[in-house]
C-alpha cells in the first residue's frame, strides 16, 4: 500500500473505492445494494467505471471525482499509443465518456481536468510511456488527498459539536460518499473518535434512500447513535428542538455561497432557519467551482423508476403517471451558518470568504 495511505488506515474502516497496484484494476463497493449485501466490483476498463457512475453504483460527489480519476488511469493504462499525441487523444475520449455521467457533483469535471493537466504537461517529454505513468500517478495522489482531506474537515468540523450533540444530516456523506472518512458525517466520526458522545438523526432521503441505506448501515458499523426519519419529519424534529445542528455535504458550491446538494436539502436549510437551529455545510475546495453564477449549476434531473418504485423492486404507484424527479436543490447563502472545509471553516458573507480559502 501506499505509505501515505498506510498513515490514513486508521481512518479507513470502510474501503469504498481503491486501486488495486499489482493487477491494475480499480475496485469498488457497489452502494446499490447496500445495506443488504456487500458487493466489491472490479474493472480494467473505463467505460465500466463511467457506467458504475451513471448508474449510482458509485455515487456522492467526491467519490464520482476519485473514481473517474482512475478511469482516466485505466484509460492510460490500456492504450497502445505510439505517441504523446495519440495518447492525448484517446485519453480526451475517455474524459469525455467520464465527463458525460453526472452533470452537477462538481468534483467529477475538477479530477478530469487535473487528470488531463498532468497529462498534457508531462506529454511535454514526448514519451507517452512517461504520460500514462503521470495520470495512474495523478489519479492516486487525487484518492490520497481525498482521505486526508476528509480527516481534515472532521478535525476542523469537529469544534461544532459538542458533547451530546444532535446532528441531522441528509443523504449520505460518509465514507461511501468519498475515498473514505467522508464529508458531513466525517465530521461526526471525527467526534465520535475524540470519545464526544453524539446522536446522529437521519433523514430517509427519498427517491434513492441515501440515508436510510447508506447513512445507516455506516452508522451502525461504528457504532455511533442515530435514529431514521422520514424526509417529511425534518420540520417537526427541528421545531420540538430534538435536533441541535444540521451538517450537509455538497455537490457544487460557487463563489457567492450557493450550495446545491441532494434534494431535500433546501428544505432541511429553512426547516433549521425557521427553528434558529445553525446549518453547516462540508465539502472540501474540490467541490467549489470558480464561478459566480449560481443560475449555471446544473440540476441533474432523474428518470421517474426512481419515483415510482423503490429502487426498482416494488412499485409504489401507477405506471402510467408523470413525474418530475430533480435529483439536486440549491441552498442560498443566507440560509448557510458556515461552510466546513479542509482549509477552515467559510462563513457570511461568502463571496469574500471562499475566494480567500481558495486563495
Ligand atoms: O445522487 P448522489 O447519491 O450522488 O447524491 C450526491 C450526494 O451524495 C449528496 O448530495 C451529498 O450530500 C453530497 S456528496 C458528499
Amino acid at each position: 500500500m501506499n505509505s501515505e495511505l498506510a498513515k490514513l488506515e486508521r481512518f479507513l474502516k470502510i474501503r469504498p473505492l481503491y486501486f488495486d497496484e499489482e493487477t491494475k484494476e480499480f475496485i469498488w463497493l457497489d452502494t446499490r445494494l447496500l445495506p443488504f449485501e456487500e458487493v466489491y466490483r472490479r474493472t480494467r476498463d473505463y467505460r465500466r467505471v463511467a457506467e458504475a457512475i451513471r448508474s449510482l453504483e458509485i455515487r456522492g460527489a467526491p467519490a464520482i471525482g476519485v473514481s473517474a480519476a482512475f478511469g482516466m488511469a485505466l484509460a492510460a493504462l490500456e492504450s497502445k499509443a505510439r505517441s504523446v499525441e495519440e495518447l492525448l487523444r484517446e485519453l480526451e475520449e475517455a474524459k469525455r465518456v467520464l465527463a458525460s455521467t453526472r452533470p452537477t457533483a462538481y468534483n467529477l469535471f475538477w479530477a478530469l481536468d487535473r487528470v488531463m493537466g498532468r497529462a498534457s504537461r508531462d506529454a511535454l517529454s514526448g514519451d507517452p510511456g512517461k504520460v500514462s505513468e503521470g495520470v495512474v500517478d495523478e489519479a492516486m495522489k487525487i484518492y490520497v488527498e481525498d482521505v486526508k482531506t476528509n480527516v481534515e474537515i472532521g478535525r476542523i468540523g469537529s469544534k461544532l459539536i459538542e458533547n451530546g450533540s444532535r446532528v441531522l444530516t441528509h443523504c449520505n456523506t460518509g465514507a461511501l460518499a468519498t475515498a473514505g472518512f467522508g464529508t458531513a458525517l466525517g465530521i461526526v466520526r471525527y467526534a465520535w473518535y475524540e470519545g464526544k458522545s453524539v446522536e446522529v438523526i437521519t433523514t430517509e432521503t427519498r427517491p434513492v434512500l441515501q440515508g436510510a441505506r447508506l447513512n445507516v448501515w455506516e452508522l451502525k458499523k461504528e457504532g455511533i447513535p442515530f435514529k431514521l426519519i422520514v424526509d417529511s419529519a425534518v420540520a417537526i424534529v427541528m421545531k420540538r428542538g430534538l435536533v441541535d445542528l444540521a451538517i450537509v455535504g455538497a455537490d457544487r458550491i460557487v463563489l457567492t455561497g450557493h450550495v446545491a446538494n441532494k434534494i431535500g436539502t433546501l428544505q432541511v436549510a429553512l426547516a433549521a432557519n425557521y427553528a434558529g437551529k445553525p446549518f453547516y455545510v462540508a465539502a472540501p475546495t474540490s467541490t467549489v467551482q470558480r464561478s459566480w453564477d449560481a443560475e449555471s449549476i446544473v440540476i441533474e434531473e432523474r428518470g421517474k423508476d426512481e419515483v415510482i418504485t423503490v429502487m426498482g423492486r416494488a412499485q409504489l404507484t401507477l405506471k402510467d403517471i408523470e413525474v418530475y424527479n430533480p435529483a439536486f436543490d440549491v441552498t442560498p447563502p443566507e440560509l448557510i451558518s458556515g461552510i466546513v472545509t479542509e482549509r477552515g471553516i467559510a462563513t457570511k458573507p461568502y463571496s469574500e470568504s471562499l475566494p480567500k480559502l481558495l486563495s
